[in-house]
């Protein structure tokens, strides 16, 4: 099955979360965007949307769905995210479209986390995809020297500014055995804003449009 019908029907296989009168949870990236699309569709049976990047954001309004501060709803009931790796017990790598930050917040922040992928995003070892890392601009070579120290070969993405005005680092040559160890452990490095490795909050659902 081509990608793009992989990210399309996992997108729509998510739909059967949403319930009239939430306030849900969305993600990131070309597979969101399908998510995007067929919430549009039920906009005026759901409350709102809670948006973890500016480009989310401007999807969804221009939809029609409203989008409203996490900090006003509480806990969200959904959390609907895609992923670019995901291994069999549901941690994941995140963070190709630089929105791994307030991925991991509103993930963190939400009862049910469901995770719409294609097919090729499962593996059995994280790791292939470089892991990318949101570090503060002044601490980027100071991270960059300790991810090596862990075995990874760091690369800035270079002319990528996030959301919350962070760079990132993107880490090659891993390979993820202790996806929640690693998680701890990158996030002690002084600097580190986020670590793509979503482990110690992994999804509860993977849905990879194929199938039923
Ligand atoms: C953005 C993300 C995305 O979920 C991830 O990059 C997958 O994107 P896509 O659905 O376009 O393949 O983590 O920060």
């Amino acid at each position: 099955m081509a990608n793009e019908e992989g990210k399309r029907r996992a997108a729509r296989a998510a739909m059967r979360f949403v319930e009239p009168g939430m306030t849900v949870g969305v993600g990131t990236g070309s597979t969101v965007a399908h998510f995007i699309d067929a919430l549009a569709e039920v906009s005026n049976d759901i409350e709102a949307a809670v948006s973890s990047s500016e480009q989310s954001t401007r999807l969804l309004q221009e939809r029609g769905i409203r989008v409203v501060d996490l900090n006003s709803t509480g806990e969200l009931a959904l959390y609907v995210d895609g992923a670019d790796e995901c291994d069999p017990q549901r941690c994941l790598i995140k963070g190709g479209g630089a929105a791994l930050t307030r991925e991991k917040i509103i993930a963190a922040a939400s009862r049910q986390f469901v995770c719409i992928i294609d097919p090729s995003k499962r593996v059995e070892v994280l790791g292939k995809f470089p892991l990318p890392v949101e570090v503060i601009p002044m601490a980027r070579s100071h991270v960059a020297r300790a991810l090596v120290l862990l075995g990874g070969q760091p690369v800035w993405r270079d002319g990528v500014v996030t959301d919350n005005g962070n760079w990132i680092l993107d880490v090659h040559n891993l390979r993820i055995t202790d996806p929640v160890g690693l998680e701890a452990e990158i996030n002690q490095i002084v600097g580190v804003v986020t670590v793509g490795l979503f482990a110690a909050r992994r999804a509860d659902v993977v849905l990879t449009g194929e199938g039923d």
